[in-house]
């Protein structure tokens, strides 16, 4: 996969440049240095006029003041597109087309995509990917059969920590560690905006008394937004999960650093009798001692297709 990327790569950078003599790589295994064409001159050439042509631009450009994603940030320019996009992990996918929802929302208010523009924005995808070398997530590194460590990679570690949450509702219960739903904003509490879809990689929500949250941190798109993997051992190298504190508390910083339009708000809120990022810190260590005692089922995220949303478009309250 990589080695397509890199291909694809320099056939882009010689359509572009008609270089005469091709730089091919030798190896076609490290991708460090040589591409002629990085991800972000890929993005500006070939998937920012998409998003102007097909009018996304049109809709999902603005201030965030309501549950519409303005995914494209707030200004109609190829930098603006560009942080957007690669800021939501919801909408990149992690890099992944499969997850990404900027290719499978689908119809809806705006339109779907072409197939070749589905090809065009896949690709994009899988250079960002091997630029940040994060393609491989937690495969395949040794032979079949053997075991792989799941918290070598930081992918792995998020697999393993979706298989400990999943048995470990009790906790999530007596910790209310979900009591981050019901945390207030400027504009309305947390769940207002990121219960339907979950908006921008993060679901906060109290369907089926918080249990559908529960599911969906289990969920590729949606761990990162309330979890971040951390070294745990330098050699060789390991991941731990721990609360992504300092992403949700940045959030509602936003506005006073002039780094985004996101609702302003306190991460050190008491709501429903915890204060909340300390309630979900103890449900943290919880699963983490879950994980390293070995007491989880084969790490797996939970798969959003099977789950009640069903493909595109439906599943909302
Ligand atoms: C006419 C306005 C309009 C246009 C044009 C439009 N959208 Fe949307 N989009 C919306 C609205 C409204 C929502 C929120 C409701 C929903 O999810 O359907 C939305 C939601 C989305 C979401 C879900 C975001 C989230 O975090 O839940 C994605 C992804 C998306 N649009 C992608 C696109 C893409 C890609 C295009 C261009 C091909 C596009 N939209 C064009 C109005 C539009
Ligand atoms: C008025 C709607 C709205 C409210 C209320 C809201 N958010 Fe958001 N939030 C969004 C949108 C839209 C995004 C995606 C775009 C972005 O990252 O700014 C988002 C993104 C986020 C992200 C980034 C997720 C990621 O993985 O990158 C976090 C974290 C977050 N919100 C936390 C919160 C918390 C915590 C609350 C409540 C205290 C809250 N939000 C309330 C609309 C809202």
């Amino acid at each position: 996969m990589r080695t397509q990327t890199l291909f694809a790569s320099v056939a882009l950078a010689m359509l572009g440049a008609c270089v005469g003599g091709i730089d091919m790589p030798t190896g076609g295994g490290s991708n460090t240095g040589s591409n002629d064409t990085t991800a972000r001159q890929q993005f500006d050439s070939t998937v920012a006029p998409l998003l102007v042509s097909n009018r996304c631009a049109g809709c999902h450009v603005g201030p965030e003041t309501g549950a519409t994603n303005m995914f494209l940030g707030t200004a109609n320019s190829n930098d603006s597109f560009y942080a957007g996009i690669t800021n939501d992990r919801a909408i990149n996918g992690g890099f992944r087309a499969g997850a990404a929802s900027l290719l499978t929302k689908g119809v809806h208010e705006g339109p779907a995509w072409q197939a070749a523009d589905v090809t065009t924005i896949s690709a994009w995808l899988s250079a960002e990917a091997a630029e940040r070398g994060d393609d491989g997530g937690g495969g395949s590194n040794t032979g079949s059969g053997t075991v792989i460590q799941p918290n070598l990679s930081v992918r792995g570690a998020e697999q393993q920590w979706a298989a400990c949450m999943s048995i470990s509702q009790t906790e999530y219960m007596s910790t209310k560690a979900y009591a981050i739903a019901d945390m207030q904003t400027e504009n309305g509490r947390c769940y207002s905006c990121h219960e339907p879809g979950g908006a921008g990689g993060a679901y906060w929500g109290r369907n089926n008394q918080y249990l559908d949250m529960l599911t969906k941190w289990q969920e590729e798109v949606f761990i990162t937004g309330a979890f971040q993997a951390q070294t745990q051992q330098t050699s060789p190298i390991s991941y731990k999960m721990l609360v992504a504190s300092n992403k949700i508390c940045s959030k509602g910083k936003e506005q006073d650093n002039s780094s985004g339009t996101h609702p302003k708000f306190d991460c050190n809120q008491n709501v429903d009798g915890v204060v909340v990022l300390d309630a979900m810190a103890s449900f943290a260590t919880m699963v983490q001692a879950k994980a390293d005692s070995g007491a989880c089922p084969t790490p797996a995220f939970v798969d959003p297709s099977a789950g009640s949303g069903s493909g595109s478009g439906s599943g909302n309250p």
